[in-house]
């Protein structure tokens, strides 16, 4: 009864240009390893978890990327979303769909886009918090030791006593605090990150999705009838434009009381920025990440650079910078102010 539905239908603006809405962060090789995100999660997965029983949830229009980059994933287990809710309306659909096969499911629900260094640690904790939540009608999710003040994550508070094996009942949870609480969290030590991966029993997500979305757990409940028939496709079209657009960590995990934590260390990356991949590279000796068989680099330092093979590149006097090529679009910017690509993103296609 263990289950994965991988959410990968977002569109990870901030490593644009690489990444774009006809081609998010997922579907990307960002660290040049040979495969993209999303092959990457689902590799984790297969080694413990049945491939009939993985899921792929995903915007209609990645769909075919989804089939593509997982060729031995069964059809029938890409699960199509005709618009961009957020999280909460997708987890909402993949839980009544395997609650109609298998009620008594345990699911974890999973980012597609994350670094994870350590896979028989992360094995383990996946398997932990499975058998904590088919015997708790908890919310799990898995928490990281926090390094910086970083606004983009949820921040978990938990109680001190240990509820089983390194599970912890959580006190707080805030999605995307602003800098000023962030910091605050940070010095008082005893928060954690939340990594967005979530393992509950179906019947568990369910109960939460009646009492703090229950509008809609309704328009799925009145599609049940149609799940894992042929008149899917047709019901849930009708459903998916009337959903709120949330995330199930505003929507879900901010309210409920029962969520848990197991406190996690393997090698966890959100990859959210060019600066998080950088990090994650190797770097020359003057601590330049270089991405491109033809760059020659005279002086400069600390750089993320990522070009085409194919194009000849020569840097010179530059710090700190993020150098970006692609096809049609080049990105050159200080790393510091990279946080802010995303709003310059938004500036430029809507003055385009
Ligand atoms: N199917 C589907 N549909 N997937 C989606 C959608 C959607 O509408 N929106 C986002 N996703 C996918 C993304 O592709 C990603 O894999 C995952 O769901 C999480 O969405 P993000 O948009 O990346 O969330 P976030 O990074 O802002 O925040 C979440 O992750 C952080 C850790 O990386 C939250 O859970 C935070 O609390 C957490 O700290
Ligand atoms: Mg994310």
């Amino acid at each position: 009864h263990f289950y994965v539905a991988i959410m990968a239908g977002g569109i990870g603006s901030r490593f644009w240009p690489h990444s774009r809405t006809d081609n998010p962060k997922q579907f990307l090789d960002i660290l040049n390893t040979g495969k993209t995100l999303l092959q990457w999660t689902y590799e984790r997965f297969v080694q413990f978890i049945p491939k009939e029983n993985i899921f792929v949830v995903t915007h209609h229009q990645y769909t075919g990327k989804v089939g593509e980059q997982l060729p031995e994933l069964p059809a029938a287990n890409i699960v199509s979303e005709p618009s961009r809710k957020n999280t909460a309306p997708c987890v909402a659909y993949i839980s009544h769909k395997i609650h109609k096969q298998d009620p008594l499911a345990n699911i974890i629900c999973a980012p597609a886009d994350h670094l994870i260094m350590d896979g028989p640690a992360f094995t383990n904790a996946c398997l932990n918090a499975l058998l904590f939540v088919q015997k708790n009608s908890a919310l799990l999710t898995l928490g990281i030791k926090p390094t910086r003040p970083d606004t983009g994550y949820g921040y978990i508070q938990f109680e001190p006593q240990m509820v089983a094996d390194n599970v912890y009942q959580v006190k707080t949870f805030t999605e995307k605090p602003n800098l000023e609480l962030a910091k605050t969290f940070i010095q008082s030590g005893d928060f954690l990150w939340n990594a967005g991966i979530f393992v509950w029993n179906v019947k568990t997500i369910l109960a939460a999705f009646k009492q703090y979305l229950p509008e809609i757990d309704e328009l799925f409940e009145q599609a049940t009838y149609a799940l894992n028939t042929p008149q899917e496709k047709e019901a849930i079209e009708q459903v998916y434009p009337q959903c709120t657009n949330i995330s199930i960590d505003y929507g879900i995990m901010e309210k409920a009381s029962n969520v848990y934590v197991i406190p996690s260390n393997f090698g966890w990356s959100d990859l959210g920025t060019w600066a998080s991949a950088y990090e994650n590279l190797e770097k020359d000796y003057l601590g330049n990440a270089v991405q491109g068989k033809n760059v020659v680099v005279i002086d400069a330092t600390k750089c993320m650079v990522k070009v085409p093979n194919e194009k000849l590149v020569l840097l010179q006097g530059l710090d700190e910078f993020i150098i970006i090529d692609t096809s049609d679009v080049l990105l050159i910017c200080k790393k510091d102010n990279e946080q802010q690509i995303k709003e310059y993103v938004a500036e430029i296609k809507r003055n385009k």
